[in-house]
């Protein structure tokens, strides 16, 4: 989740952390009745006790607690996308826990993840404690604009599987969120699902969000910009997007057609503008 750029919404107290691991019970298949809240920005599933706020990007994992950027609402959405997932690639893990909350929320078998920064050190440790070395994958130091990287890492974990769900909650940059889309969305199986989060950046409090967030007023095209590509992707080719949905709070869920082979490379701008960038706003100011 997208921090700071949140601010303009209510600020929730953070509670005390919670008990070790080992004192919760062993996990079920299906994760029936979890995860539990204990407070707005705190709860349990059977293996792991999480924190999760949206503002706040110093925030650690330890081998006690581990952080997600997300909130509850969003969690919820991912809760019905996660349940019949096989294989799940997450873009932008942060502090892990996305992959790991996945792991024990579904019968996921495979959950790869990658991120510009490293792999946070206790993380390591909390895959090997759980035996999930065979079921949680993460990659560090890995650009999500970085086409022969990312495929490789796609190609070599999932082999010749289709992925279930593509979560992109990275960069949150119009350049580098459209390479991950162009070069991940057709290994998604029909019917597979790929998130972006966090898009509409540029329209948060009226544009007004922009002026305390150097990094997104330095950029000048907006994150927007894509999904508007995308929507015209769906109406210029039947097959290619099954269905689009958004959500409050700035998350799109992009269905995958059956037009696409797997692995063949979606290319926006041909598609919708004959190789022209399509440009219906930019910014100026
Ligand atoms: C909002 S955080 C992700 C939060 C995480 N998905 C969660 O729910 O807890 C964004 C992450 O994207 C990573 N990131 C930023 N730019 C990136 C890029 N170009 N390629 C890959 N990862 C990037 C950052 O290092 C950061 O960890």
């Amino acid at each position: 989740m997208l921090v700071s750029m949140l601010l303009h919404r209510k600020a929730r107290p953070m509670n005390s952390l919670f008990s070790r691991f080992k004192r919760l019970p062993e996990p079920s298949k299906t994760a029936a009745g979890w995860p539990k809240w204990t407070s707005e920005t705190a709860f349990a599933t059977p293996n792991f006790h999480f924190e999760t706020q949206i503002s706040d990007y110093t925030k650690k994992t330890t081998a006690d607690v581990i952080q997600l950027l997300k909130p509850k609402s969003f969690l919820e959405l991912y809760d019905s996308y996660i349940a019949d997932a096989r294989y799940v690639l997450e873009i932008g893990f942060f502090q892990g826990g996305m992959p790991l909350y996945i792991s024990d929320m579904s019968t996921a078998e495979k959950i790869v993840a990658i991120d510009l920064s490293h792999v946070p050190e206790p993380i390591s440790g909390i895959i090997s404690a759980k035996g999930l070395q065979h079921r949680v994958s993460m990659h560090g130091g890995v650009n999500q604009s970085d086409v022969e990287r990312v495929t490789a890492i796609i190609q070599d974990e999932f082999k010749e599987k289709s992925i279930d769900l593509i979560a992109d909650d990275a960069s949150h940059l119009y350049e580098p969120t459209k390479r991950s889309f162009e070069t991940c969305f057709s290994y998604l199986k029909p019917g597979g699902r790929y998130i972006i989060e966090d898009w509409g950046w540029s329209h948060w409090n009226k544009g007004d969000f922009l002026k305390g967030h150097k990094l997104f007023s330095e950029e000048t095209t907006p994150l927007s910009q894509l999904i508007l590509e995308i929507v015209l992707a769906q109406c210029a080719q039947g097959g290619v997007i099954a269905k689009i949905e958004i959500f409050n709070g700035s998350l799109i869920a992009i269905t995958r057609g059956t037009a696409l082979k797997h692995g063949e490379r979606l290319d926006l701008d041909s598609l919708v503008n004959g190789g022209r960038i399509l440009d219906l706003r930019r910014r100026v100011d």
